[in-house]
């Protein structure tokens, strides 16, 4: 049995102050989850945030990693700082990333090693668009993005990785895969990973992502092969995020 993980995705919101006020309202709504609970935060908000989940079930996580240990990168942050800050989680190729920031798979690969090394715990995000669904390329495609930001790892590093299938057209949109095609490509993606890394399969855990809320989380968090969620707009109050991470409630 794979343990179900939601994670915030918090992007470009939340000052200091308000990420402590957010996370001192979660932390008793979610104390009892079944889940692990994780908030992916601005990287200005570690202190406020790593401070105010002390001794509560919520971890920290990060929404990028530069994949040099340090050097001229200027405005990038590496993994053992994102370690040194309390983070253990960090985002890596989300859509966003992709679109607007130029990241490509092979980024992604190397940034996932830069993880890993430092012993932080990659969510990877892959993810079709409306056109390449439209097209018929949904399962080529995210098995592609799944293979090449996995190359290079062990089939034990692989089971530790967690995987976030975000269809693009579905994030920000209030448009949601419904549960089944959900489910079914993230199966596909479950079935790439068996093809090159074997039993490590049935160990990675799948989030999905894109438009997740109080309201549709039961439904999806119900399908077999999905193990969590990645939440973008209904992580940013603590009663909406609360009832995602209590999906069964
Ligand atoms: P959304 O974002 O829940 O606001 O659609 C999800 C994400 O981008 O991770």
């Amino acid at each position: 049995m794979r343990k179900a993980i939601i994670a915030g995705n918090w992007k470009m919101n939340k000052t200091p102050a308000e990420a402590k006020e957010l996370v001192t309202a979660l932390a008793p709504l979610v104390k009892d989850a079944e889940c692990d609970v994780v908030v992916c935060t601005p990287a200005v908000d570690f202190a406020a945030v790593s401070e105010a989940i002390k001794g509560t079930n919520i971890k920290l996580g990060a929404e990028n990693v530069h994949w040099k240990e340090s050097g001229a990168f200027t405005g990038e942050l590496s993994a053992d700082m994102l370690k040194a800050c309390g983070v253990e989680y960090v985002i890596i190729g989300h859509s966003e990333r992709r679109q607007y920031f130029g990241e490509t798979d092979a980024t992604v690969n190397q940034r996932v090693h830069a993880a890993i090394k430092a012993g932080l715990i990659p969510i990877i995000c892959v993810g079709e668009k409306k056109e390449e669904r439209e097209a018929g390329y949904t399962n080529p495609l995210v098995s592609y993005q799944t293979l090449i930001a996995l190359t290079g790892l062990t089939a034990e590093q692989v089971a530790g990785v967690v995987i976030a299938y975000e269809p693009v057209w579905a994030i920000g949109t209030g448009l949601t895969a419904t549960d089944e095609q959900a489910n079914e490509t993230i199966g596909v993606i479950r079935a790439a990973i068996r093809s090159a890394y074997g039993d490590a399969a049935d160990k990675v855990r799948i989030q999905y992502g894109g438009s997740m809320n109080p309201k549709n989380a039961k439904g999806l968090m119900a399908q077999p092969e999905i193990d969590g969620g990645l939440i973008g707009g209904a992580s940013l109050k603590a009663e909406d995020f609360s009832k995602v991470v209590k999906y069964n409630a």
